[in-house]
């Protein structure tokens, strides 16, 4: 309550940091800021520096200085008090604006934070001058609640430009969040480039024909987007979904299914699964696998796992075949042999595989040590993910239908249904995936924007903008919450900060939607 109470008065044109800090203080007089600016920092912060430099750099002079004498100092010592890899302290005073965290991460959100004190065009990087603003004297300290804070675009279904990712990373890094879960692959579309099987792309890309449908990322783009990431401290989580939702790839190389046959469709998921029984699809998958774990240093990578009906594996004898052979029970059993194969090859690699939770609805085939459950299907089956992969000592992404998919508007639209809305009121205070005291095994929470029903690019805005400061808000903050509406509040005082961003701020409750608002 100190961080409301004490941010109504504050802020005047969204100068509010969000997610709520842990410990926010004001403290006596403010910090002007002249014709110049200096930054200190030692060699190793030099990236961090640089970041704060370049969003500055339009509105005042910087030059780089010594510790004593530099306006701003950042710099990375040991906190008195031990809030983990990630926290920070940002201390404002007439003297001295000074970041210090325990890691360059954590030293990052710091300036995260600093930059949302600042006045909104220069959040928005327009050439305002800064000479002359005040910043209040203030004092935070602050550090997230969970290691794992992801948002996942499906550029499966829908392809996005590179600049379009590239604009929800700057958005993430606002809201410290540091997992962009990259879903890219799906029945309407294969979107990475992979040099030993052209067809992927050739074909894979183009096999949906709405609009926005056709496209996929080069090696080179993947490489741009992982270095674009990881200087906002964003790790690139790419999920490769399989043995279901792999339309675009089994159209490509059909092959690769039961009985070699091409999909009918590739509109909603079906059961032309690649197929479990022959080694040529591990194969195949194994040297797809080598190539994406080349292109994406993350620790973790993501296999899919959800929504795979048995239909053809329980008709095909090279299924069949590899169910007897290895003395499984049935095809779902199967799959659990098939996600058990492909972690233990990504674990020659020292990466932890996620599955949805789908894998270990059932729970007595034992799955790898290094695999970590994504649970999402709160409609289907509440909590059975969450609760079947800490029985089984699997870490949980916690990142529920329920409502954590912002996909699903505020009210209906397309084949969004009354059943699938939610406003910023309901993920605020009935969000399953927001664990009040939440077991060691959950790494965190995630969100999802998917694309079905065709979400276009230019719609993507509304539907993330407001309800995403509710998730990145669960995510991070560690404190007591504040009641829902003074969060909101706090919320829509960064509406002008969001505009100049240029982002279209959708509607965040049901009562509030224009008569003339299109979801579209
Ligand atoms: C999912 O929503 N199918 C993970
Ligand atoms: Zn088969």
């Amino acid at each position: 309550m100190i961080g409301s109470l004490f941010f109504s008065s504050f802020a005047i044109q969204g100068q509010t940091i969000l997610p709520t800090p842990f410990k926010v203080e004001k403290t006596a007089g403010s910090f002007r800021i002249g014709n110049k600016l200096t930054i200190a920092c030692a060699s190793q912060q030099q990236e961090e520096s640089n970041y704060l430099i370049q969003r500055l750099q339009n509105n005042v002079r910087i030059e780089k200085a010594n510790e004593r004498k530099a306006d701003i100092h950042l710099q990375v010592a040991a906190l008195p008090n031990n809030l983990g890899d990630e926290v920070y302290q940002l201390l404002v005073s007439g003297k001295q604006i000074k970041v210090t965290a325990n890691t360059s991460t954590g030293l990052f959100y710091g300036i995260q934070s600093l930059l949302q004190l600042l006045p909104k065009e220069i959040q928005a990087g327009k050439a305002i001058t800064l000479a002359g603003y005040r910043i209040p004297g203030i004092k935070v300290t602050d550090s997230p609640k969970y290691a794992w804070r992801s948002f996942m675009l499906d550029s499966g279904r829908q392809y996005q430009r590179p600049e379009f990712i590239k604009r929800y990373l700057d958005h993430m890094a606002m809201l410290k969040m540091n997992v962009f879960h990259w879903h890219l692959t799906e029945g309407q579309g294969w979107r990475v480039e992979i040099k030993k099987y052209p067809k992927l792309t050739v074909i894979g890309s183009k096999v949906a024909e709405g609009k926005e449908q056709q496209g996929f990322y080069t090696q080179e783009e993947i490489k741009d987007i992982v270095a674009y990431a990881r200087k906002l401290h964003i790790t690139v989580v790419p999920e490769i979904d399989v043995p279901g939702h792999s339309e675009a790839a089994l159209t490509a190389y059909p092959e690769l299914s039961c009985f070699g046959e091409a999909p009918k469709t590739v509109m909603g998921f079906s059961d032309v699964l690649y197929c479990g029984g022959r080694e040529e699809t591990y194969t195949f998958l194994k040297n797809v696998l080598d190539e994406v774990c080349e292109l994406f240093p993350s620790p973790y990578i993501h296999l899919g796992g959800d929504e795979a009906p048995k239909g053809k594996w329980n008709k095909c004898p090279d299924c069949q075949g590899k169910i007897e052979e290895e003395g499984l029970k049935n095809s779902h059993e199967l799959q659990m042999y098939f996600s058990s194969r492909l972690a233990n090859y990504m674990k020659t690699k020292n990466k932890k595989v996620i599955f949805w939770g789908d894998v270990i609805y059932q729970d007595d085939f034992k799955l790898p040590d290094n695999v970590i459950v994504h649970w999402w299907n709160w409609r289907g089956h509440k909590d059975l993910a969450l609760k079947n992969a800490i029985r089984n000592g699997h870490q949980v992404i916690a990142n529920t239908n329920y409502y954590s998919y912002l996909n699903f508007p505020v009210s209906p639209w397309s084949n969004y249904f009354a059943d699938r809305t939610f406003d910023m009121r309901t993920v605020y205070e009935n969000n399953p995936s927001d664990i009040k005291e939440p077991d060691s095994l959950v790494l965190g929470m995630g969100c999802a924007l998917w694309t079905d029903w065709y979400v276009y690019e230019h719609m993507v805005d509304r539907r993330v903008f407001p309800r995403i400061f509710v998730l990145a808000e669960q995510m991070w903050s560690r404190g007591e919450r504040m009641p829902f509406d003074v969060f909101y509040r706090v919320v829509k005082e960064k509406y002008p900060v969001l505009r100049e961003k240029g982002i279209d701020i959708g509607p965040g409750m049901k009562d509030e939607i224009e008569a003339d608002f299109s979801w579209e």
